[in-house]
């Protein structure tokens, strides 16, 4: 067997000093390669200056780190262009957000090339490839192109929406028919998977049998992956975080008031504006908690050269502001709104420190936060997490206060009922999300993809055999 390759466009590249940076992906292929041993490969994060790119490589810990910095012209065109302004609004159920531009497919088109070529040059003819998320749809045809005949993954970290949107992305017929080049594609959730499947059917006329497709003379495969967490070293970190002097200083800055966290990259697919409102409904319809609360948002910025989320950042801000001016007093502020990021140390402890998880996006792939936010807390006095029913993590927590982000009634309840309830439903609350989230955590995750990557695909001739059975 040849070695694991990974490809994601964000990597995880071990740095001293390295600062605290947002994002689900980076944050679960670093968990699931703890114990793995291979290559990474993607982009630096660098835009280069010169007009000669080079790839670096880094060894650490059994894993080989190459990456490979954009152009100027492709940072614009693929990153802040078609996979940022189109595919992610899009497979966010955003059409009305999508800017789509021809330049800017050649410009991913050019860029995934760019990586097969790059690529092309270490794989081995046994090496297993693992590709995650939207940035590369296209690379398995691009290698396939230059003769890799190695099976190859993909993973899908955020939501596939129905057909009938994905039919809205411009060109779609030349790009989402191409993941059909890989062997197996892994979605977050039974509904992603199955929209994926409506879409290969309706618009490619492929028909599958227990979820295999039958392509040309091949078969892909595609199947549910629910990403995980670190669950029982998120637990133990939480537990000593709390202690730590910057927690601590948090925890007395409240004065005794219950904290309710929200945790979010600055994107609109996070429903932070949405959020507020409902907040700021709660404070109206519950006044009795007002000065005995404390909502603290984290949200880091993020993507910050696309007016879309420029513009987010504006409304949000001014949002807080409005609400801290309408009902806040000279010795109570009622939200902290901070755009900085934080490392996992400082979150954990933060985490469990709140009352309330506040975790409300329009829409997700998963939402590690949710996650997180159970992991962290103390099993004899839990908080409660409140959790859009739009996250793929709601397929999975069914035991937290399920809400719909687009109503801010059923938000502001949720809100007063995480407060108020009683330590025996939220134990019970808890042990059972704990439970969940042990049972399947990033390891499992990493273990069942690759698993299912290695093993060999029925034989198109027994399928055909299995399908022309009659019942
Ligand atoms: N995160 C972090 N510091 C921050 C904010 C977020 O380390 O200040 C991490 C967070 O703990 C989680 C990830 O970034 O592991 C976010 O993943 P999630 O799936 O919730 O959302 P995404 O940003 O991938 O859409
Ligand atoms: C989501 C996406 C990832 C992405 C992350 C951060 O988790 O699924 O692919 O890396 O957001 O976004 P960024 O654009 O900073 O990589």
């Amino acid at each position: 067997m040849g070695q694991l390759v990974i490809v994601s466009n964000r990597v995880a590249i071990p740095e001293k000093n390295a600062k605290a940076r947002a994002g689900g992906l980076e944050v679960a292929v670093q968990a699931a390669l703890k114990r793995k041993s291979g290559i990474w490969f993607g982009w630096s994060g660098k835009v280069a200056t010169q007009t000669k790119i080079a790839t670096q490589q880094v060894v650490h810990d059994k894993i080989t780190y190459i990456t490979l910095d954009l152009s100027k012209e492709d940072h614009q065109e693929y990153y802040n262009g078609f996979t940022n302004r189109v595919l992610w609004p899009i497979l966010h159920y955003r059409i009305d957000l999508a800017e789509f531009s021809r330049r800017d497919l050649s410009g991913y088109l050019r860029v995934n090339d760019h990586f097969a070529r790059e690529l092309h040059e270490v794989l081995g003819p046994d090496d297993l490839i693992w590709v995650h998320d939207y940035h590369l749809m296209p690379l398995a045809k691009a290698l396939r192109e230059r003769g890799h005949k190695n099976r190859i993954g993909f993973f899908l970290h955020i939501p596939c929406p129905p057909p009938e949107m994905l039919t809205a992305l411009p060109n779609h017929e030349r790009l989402i028919p191409s993941l059909c080049e890989y062997d197996l594609v892994g979605f977050q959730t039974g509904d992603d998977a199955f929209n994926f499947s409506r879409y290969l059917t309706r618009e490619c006329g492929l028909h599958s049998h227990d979820f295999n497709f039958m392509v040309a003379d091949r078969t892909i495969r595609i199947d549910v992956f629910p990403v995980g967490i670190e669950t029982a070293a998120f637990a133990h970190l939480a537990e000593r975080s709390v202690r730590l002097p910057f927690v601590q200083r948090v925890i007395r800055s409240l004065n005794g008031r219950a904290l309710i966290i929200g945790v979010d990259r600055l994107d609109y697919s996070k429903g932070i504006p949405q959020r507020l409102s409902a907040f700021e409904l709660f404070l109206q319809t519950q006044p009795d908690w007002r000065s005995k609360v404390t909502y603290l948002q984290i949200a880091p910025k993020s993507r910050t050269e696309i007016p879309e989320y420029a513009d987010m950042e504006q409304e949000i801000g001014s949002a807080a502001g409005r609400i801290n001016g309408a009902f806040g007093e000279a010795d109570w502020t009622p939200i902290r709104y901070v755009n900085r990021s934080y490392g996992h140390t400082t979150l954990a402890g933060l985490y469990r420190a709140a009352r309330v998880g506040l975790v409300t996006p329009l829409r997700d792939g998963m939402n590690l936060v949710a996650k997180e936010y159970v992991a962290s807390q103390n099993p004899d006095d839990p908080g409660v997490l409140v959790l859009s029913r739009f996250a793929g993590a709601a397929h999975e927590c069914k035991a937290a206060l399920l809400v719909n982000p687009y109503d801010p009634d059923s938000v502001a309840a949720a809100i007063g009922q995480a407060l108020s309830m009683p330590l025996v439903e939220r134990r019970e609350r808890h042990e059972a999300l704990f439970r969940v989230l042990s049972h399947n955590n990033v390891q499992q995750w990493a273990d069942r993809f690759l698993t299912a990557l290695e093993r060999e695909p029925t034989p198109l001739s027994r399928l055909e055999q299995m399908l022309s059975v009659e019942p």
